[in-house]
């Protein structure tokens, strides 16, 4: 009884159970946010179908349980872009992280720097490219959206050489904002008046004062701090949104990616990619890397869970670049199904964000590895005991 009007109160969950899975953050943070930010992170593109499919599909691939095969040295280590990783998993950007939790993007980076995972940032974070830097030790990768002004892009590109980023993630399936009708009903796409933003965010914002605290307070300045400069006159990130909105540029195509890449020294990874024609262009501007993504679901509803495009993508080219995958991915067994279906490591939006929210670094941390095991014993059942020697076999025949 008293729990439960302390967690009503305190808008906080009384630990008495350790959160272990992707699901049991994401409780947590929804008990901890302010519904219009819950919702952010948490909803799709129109039915948010797209949405639900991409973890069903991980979900209704079955294992090959091998037995009697040694797995006494079961290892998940393996290299990424030249750097060693403690598993084949990264952490995807996140845009305005650090709404959900005071300076969310240094504490994930933190955590993914203990875990000795790659952490990737997002143009739209709160923290800048500087100050992350300023609390890590090892490289992380930058993600960039195409701005209209290009000028903006080769300063962000030298901000993230000058901190020392050698990996750019160029996301190109957001030309245009998906359609998220969640964010419509709660006003973060715009189009409520201020009377009506008034009352949505007084009432949802004032209720949870833990939040209110630890982001509204403690978490500032809340800009979207890698582009703040560009922006001298946003106060708040909604500002901050209707100005990105306006400088995300629809008219981009690969021309602009072999720009990129003549500027580019580093790695360069296109996210978002569904289909083998769009991942030989990319191969063919020079991508090193692709990441087969539907935006977790939040871009265009109703294409295909990435799960299912991976295996003819990653064969088509096989050998010409690195395949990564995202979208829906939320324990380490899906780590293995999707390293069995081509991919050399899988990444995590909403998992990271869900646990950053819900228990701060340390949450991240301890969800990492909780990954970390779930990846050792899926691939110790599977009579697995390296990376490398992940493959179809790892997958039962037929799948239903
Ligand atoms: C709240 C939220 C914000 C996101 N912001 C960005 C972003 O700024 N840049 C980007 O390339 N992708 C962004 N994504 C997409 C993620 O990088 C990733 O593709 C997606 O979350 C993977 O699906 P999952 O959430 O099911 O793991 C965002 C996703 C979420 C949930």
């Amino acid at each position: 009884m008293l729990k439960h009007k302390i967690e009503r109160i305190c808008n906080m969950p009384t630990l008495d159970l350790v959160p272990a899975t992707s699901d049991d953050f994401r409780r947590l943070a929804e008990r901890r946010l302010p519904r219009p930010l819950f919702d952010y992170i948490d909803g799709g593109a129109i039915d948010e179908e797209t949405l639900r499919a991409n973890s069903g599909a991980f979900r209704s691939v079955l294992l090959n349980q091998r037995v009697m095969r040694d797995v006494s040295m079961t290892d998940t280590r393996t290299e990424l872009f030249g750097q060693a990783v403690a598993m084949p998993l990264a952490l995807s950007p996140v845009g305005m992280a650090g709404m959900m939790a005071r300076r969310a993007e240094v504490q994930a980076a933190r955590a993914a720097e203990a875990a000795n995972v790659p952490f990737c940032l997002s143009t739209v974070s709160i923290c800048p490219l500087e100050e992350v830097a300023s609390q890590t030790t090892q490289p992380f990768w930058f993600q960039l959206y195409m701005l209209k002004d290009r000028g903006h892009v080769s300063e962000l590109l030298q901000r993230a050489r000058n901190v020392g980023c050698r990996t750019l993630v160029f996301t190109v399936d957001l030309p245009i904002v998906g359609t998220r009708y969640r964010d419509v009903r709660n006003g973060m796409a715009g189009g409520l008046g201020l009377a009506g933003r008034l009352r949505a965010g007084l009432v949802e914002y004032a209720s949870h004062p833990a939040w209110a605290v630890d982001v509204g307070l403690r978490g500032r300045p809340l800009v979207f701090g890698n582009i703040a400069e560009y922006v001298p006159n946003a106060r708040t990130p909604a500002a901050f949104k209707s100005w990105l909105d306006a400088q995300l540029d629809p008219s981009v195509t690969w021309k602009d990616i072999e720009w990129i890449r003549s500027i580019w020294p580093g790695d360069l990874v296109i996210k978002g990619i569904l289909n083998v024609a769009d991942a030989i262009s990319a191969t063919d501007v020079g991508a090193d890397a692709i990441i087969v993504s539907n935006h977790g679901g939040r871009q265009l509803d109703s294409v295909s869970p990435t799960l299912r495009v991976l295996p003819r993508i990653a064969e088509a080219i096989r050998g010409r670049a690195t395949v990564l995958i995202d979208s829906g991915v939320r324990n380490g067994q899906d780590v293995l199904k999707a390293i069995a279906l081509g991919a050399s490591a899988a990444m995590i939006g909403r998992p990271w964000i869900w646990a950053v929210a819900g228990g701060g670094e340390r949450g991240l941390r301890n969800l990492l590895s909780n990954f970390k095991q779930d990846l050792v014993t899926t691939m110790s059942l599977s009579g697995v005991q390296t990376v490398p020697e992940i493959s179809a076999s790892a997958l039962a025949a037929p799948q239903p």
